[in-house]
This record gives structure tokens, sequence and C-alpha cells, in this order.
């Protein structure tokens, strides 16, 4: 159930069940990496996280992860007992040229591993698809979310078509009968990542337009905390980031006006806990791994904090 109790432009300010869980939205699922756990869950939980997203295909594909995993679930595996979100390993495929995932057995593992919310294996669409390539991939999206409805209850559908708006009416049109858990627009981190915001907005609301109202709406890969406010105000409800720990990785300190490096600040233009009580000389006199554990904590105050803005701004 998703409850609307407050709206400015197109944002809602939301009241979403998952579960047994309730959250506010919008919100931010937190990327947890189940080989990689840098900041301890029950820190996440005390920032005001209310939303893990992991990943199924990672889980699945190493031998001791998918044993631990199918043993003891994916609460206990990952210490957290609030709900949490699986993708399918869509965006591995694109981003890392996988093969073809079998998109039922993917979706029984996530179901086996007691996800909260299932991700069938959409097909990525790139903006570069002609129309005659992406809705080829539509329509195979299309095929996947209905068998995952088959499957379980509890399902994410995903919202393909690329750069044609038609295509995108006709995928939410065509899914509009199916009752998901939450509508996702997917195939959007390419515009993200190049600055094509016009675009992104043309197909975020497209999206909106034809989608029915009472569903929430995950902005797919959308994770640096300078768009929550805009996607927010073009509807979107919730948003989930792996980008505060990939930006650490490589010493890129987030805003929310953009991303700069640490290693040129004179000073961290910030008052989070991290950031409070380190200074740019300290900072650089750490090991690579302290570095790396700063910036993921000063990046995720960042995300968590930009995403209470937002709720407070439609308040
Ligand atoms: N993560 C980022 N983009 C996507 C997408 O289009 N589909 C899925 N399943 N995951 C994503
Ligand atoms: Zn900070």
């Amino acid at each position: 159930m998703f409850e609307i109790i407050d709206r400015d432009a197109s944002a809602r300010l939301g009241e979403w069940t998952v579960g047994k869980h309730k959250i506010k939205t919008p919100t931010i699922a937190i990327v947890v990496n189940p080989n990689r756990q840098v900041i301890p869950p029950e820190v996440m939980k005390k920032m005001g996280v209310e939303l893990i997203i992991t990943n199924s295909y990672i889980i699945n594909k190493k031998p001791e992860t998918r044993k631990m995993f199918s043993k003891r679930g994916l609460h206990a595996s990952l210490n957290w007992d609030g709900p949490i979100y699986t993708d399918s390993g869509t965006f591995q495929m694109f981003s890392q040229s996988l093969k073809d995932l079998p998109n039922k057995k993917i979706i029984q593992f996530q179901k086996k591993i007691k996800s909260d919310i299932i991700t069938p294996v959409d097909v990525f669409t790139l903006p570069k698809d002609d129309l005659k390539i992406a809705k080829k991939k539509l329509t195979e999206t299309i095929k996947r979310i209905k068998e995952a409805k088959s499957l379980v209850r509890n399902f994410n559908a995903p919202i393909q078509g690329g750069r044609h708006l038609a295509l995108r009416k006709q995928a939410c049109q065509k899914l509009a009968k199916v009752d998901p858990l939450i509508y996702s627009i997917g195939g959007i981190v390419p515009y993200m990542e190049q600055y094509r915001f016009t675009k992104l907005g043309e197909i975020i609301l497209t999206c909106k337009g034809n989608l029915p109202p009472n569903y929430p709406v995950h902005a797919f890969g959308a994770g640096h905390p300078m768009v929550f406010a805009f996607l927010t105000a073009l509807g979107c409800d919730v948003f989930d980031s792996a980008m505060y720990s990939l930006a650490a990785q490589r010493g890129a300190y987030l805003t929310v006006r953009g991303t700069l490096e640490a290693a040129s600040l004179r000073e961290f233009p910030c008052t989070c806990p991290a950031c409070s009580c380190t200074t740019v000389s300290y900072f650089k006199s750490m090991s690579l791994y302290q570095k790396e554990k700063f910036l993921t904590l000063h990046n995720l105050y960042v995300t968590v904090g930009e995403i209470r803005t937002v709720r407070q701004a439609i308040r």
C-alpha cells in the first residue's frame, strides 16, 4: 500500500508499506555490497536509512554467498531487520556486458533469500537503441514482468523503452494493471551520467503521465544527491545509491551541487559528523582504506540528508 500524505508540484510525500514495514517516501535505498560492507548497518539505521538494496545476481554468482544467503536469508546475512529490495543483475549485464540471465531462476532465488521487493531481469535499453531494438527489448521485459507476477506477489515492474517516449507510454499502459509493489523507471543511468537532464525529464514525465498514480515510482540508478529534488518534483518517490560508495572508492566527495575531488580541497565544506572531526591535513595523512571509509561516511550523510531536505520541502 502506498499512501500519499502531502504534495508539491508532482512531488509526493508518502507512506509506503513494504511487508511488515512502513517507510517514508521520498526515500533512498542504500546499495549494500554483499561482499564488502564498509559502513555497518546499525550506523546506517542511526542516520535514518529505512531501506537497503542489494544485488541478487552478485549474491548468486559466488558459491559462498549463495550458500550463506540461501541458508540464513538476506536479513540475517546483511544484519538488517528493515525492508530489503533486490535488483536482478540487469545493470551488471549492461555495464559488464554479461550474457542474458535466466529470469525465472533469478526471481526464485530472490524469493528464496526472502527479498521484500523482487526485480525481474528487465532488458536494459540504451540511449542509442533504435525504435526496433528498443521495442524488442520492451516486449521481452514485459514478458518477464508477467512471469514475475505468476511467481511472486511482491515484485517490481521496470519500465524500459529507451529514449522513445511512445514506447515508454506503451510500457506504462501495458503494465498499468499488473499491480506491482512498485514501478521503476529503468535505462536512465546513461542520461544522468551524460548530464542529459532535458531528455531524462521527458522520459520521467512521460512515464508519470501514463502510470497509475497510487503506486510508488523508483528512478533506477538515481544515486547522486544533486538529482533528488529534480526527480522528486517530477514525481519519483524512490532512489537508490551506490554512488556514495563508488565515489568514495575513487576519492570523490559528493555535495548536493555536484562532485568534488577530495584531494583538491583545502577545507571540507560540510558539517556532517565525519567532516566535523576531520581536517584536510589529517585526511591527507590517512591510509587509502581510511580515506575511503571517511568519504563513504560523508557521502552517505550528504545523500541521506538531502532526502530529508526534500521531504521537509514537500511538507
Ligand atoms: N539499475 C540501474 N538501471 C537499471 C535498470 O534499468 N534495470 C534494473 N533492473 N536495474 C537498474
Ligand atoms: Zn561531510
